[in-house]
């Protein structure tokens, strides 16, 4: 087992009426807000309007919207400006992954004298401050409203690069599961893939000392695969809603991690999909990991344990092979995701310059080390 240290900041408010302790919340941080939103969906079921009103005249709010999904760095420096220019001193994030990782970005880039891709790509300078960032989640997927990451993405070098650091970290995230009710049946499904994908990177691993966390991750991912179902059948199931929306927090917060150094595996390769070609994240990830699993099985006949392990106790089949089969059954089936890049729209892709690309400063060094030709692999089992 390696030593590791477990130490999140970020007080998690959950439930119905959790936003009646937004006020009081960020009244300790000073009087002016910027509410940071994505394309409209805050405007159009209201929640913007309800936000405003329970802010009241305690604080001067001000607004960024139009945040992409797979945020741009455009976004973030804009942000970051009007921050500066107005005083800003608390940042509300309402959305989903894309609208937090990018109020991460500004929050960080509003307290520095240089441009905040710096934190990503090039120099990567480290995060040292940041304005106080809360944040009120609007779909269950990245859990980034308990974590210190943000993945940002740079249109004009085509880079999607994630960067971390701990003032970063949301000082409250509220989650209320009603507030997802609203969110379409596709990226409700690339949520669920999301989550089910989190676990995954860290249950496939070489050390298998930490049973504790094994049989904590198959729980979350059982009750991931359960309520994935529940919800497309009954989106206003606030019970299946809430154990999506809280499994997504907990699915990459760190406790799963154990102190592992092991980096992910899929999800270098999909950020370069959605780099390249904007796919949604957890669409992009479902086309991936039933590929990547037999990549690692014929490439490493001894991981078919694992996934026959995780085979027994996620889905309740007996081997390897029904294990890929029933993720793959949850995938294209049960959530609907199409299961190669051609059924997304993505007609030709140039698997080895994006391996190239992927590999360029490292192997991807995860359950299996991938090298270049081992991603090339992979992504043209994609196509
Ligand atoms: O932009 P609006 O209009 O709000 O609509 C969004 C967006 O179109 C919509 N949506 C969200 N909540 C809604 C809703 N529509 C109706 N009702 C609601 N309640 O959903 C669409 C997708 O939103 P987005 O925020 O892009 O989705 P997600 O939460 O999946 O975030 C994806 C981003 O997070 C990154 C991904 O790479 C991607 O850029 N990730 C961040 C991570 C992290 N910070 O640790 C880890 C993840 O692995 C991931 O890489
Ligand atoms: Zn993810």
């Amino acid at each position: 087992m390696n030593d590791f240290v477990f130490h999140i900041p970020t007080k998690m408010y959950f439930g119905k009426d959790c936003l009646g302790k937004l006020n009081a919340e960020l009244k300790s941080f000073g009087r002016k807000v910027l509410i940071v939103y994505g394309g409209g969906s805050v405007i159009r079921t209201g929640l913007l309007d309800r936000i405003k009103d329970l802010l009241g005249d305690d604080f001067e709010v001000f607004e960024h919207g139009g945040i992409e999904p797979n945020p741009k760095i455009g976004s973030i420096r804009r942000g970051a400006d009007k921050c500066k220019e107005e005083g800003i001193e608390i940042i509300l994030a309402v959305g989903g992954g894309s609208v937090i990782d990018a109020s991460k970005a500004i929050a960080a880039g509003a307290c520095v004298d240089f441009d905040p891709w710096e934190f990503y790509g090039g120099p990567r300078r480290a995060i040292e401050k940041a304005l106080p960032l809360f944040t009120i989640v609007t779909m269950a997927s990245t859990g980034s409203e308990m974590t210190c990451g943000a993945v940002i993405s740079n249109d004009e070098t085509c880079e999607k690069l994630g960067r971390g650091g701990f003032p970063v970290f949301p000082k409250a995230s509220f989650l209320d599961p009603e507030l997802t009710y609203s969110v379409p049946r596709f990226q409700t499904a690339c949520g669920a893939a999301d989550i089910l994908s989190h676990v995954m990177e860290s249950y496939f691993k070489k050390d298998l000392d930490f049973c504790l966390l094994d049989r904590m991750m198959e729980g979350v991912m059982k009750a991931v695969v359960a309520n994935a179902e529940k919800v497309l059948a009954e989106p206003d199931n606030y019970e299946a809603r809430g154990n999506l929306l809280w499994a997504a927090s907990w699915a990459i917060n760190g406790l799963f991690g154990g102190g592992s150094r092991q980096v992910w595996s899929c999800h270098p390769i999909e950020h370069e999909l959605s780099a390249r070609y904007d796919m949604t994240h957890g669409l992009g990830l479902a086309i991936i990991i039933p590929k990547w699993m037999r990549y690692c099985m014929d490439a490493e006949p001894e991981t078919r344990a694992r996934f026959r392990e995780f085979g027994e106790n996620v889905f309740g089949v007996t081997d390897e092979c029904a294990a890929v089969d029933s993720v793959e059954k949850f995938l294209y089936e049960t959530l609907g995701l199409a299961s190669s890049l051609k059924a997304a729209g993505i007609e030709e892709i140039d698997a080895a310059d994006m391996a190239e690309a992927i590999c360029r400063k490292n192997n991807i060094n995860g359950y299996l080390t991938l090298d270049k030709l081992a991603v090339q692999k992979i992504l043209e089992a994609c196509r």
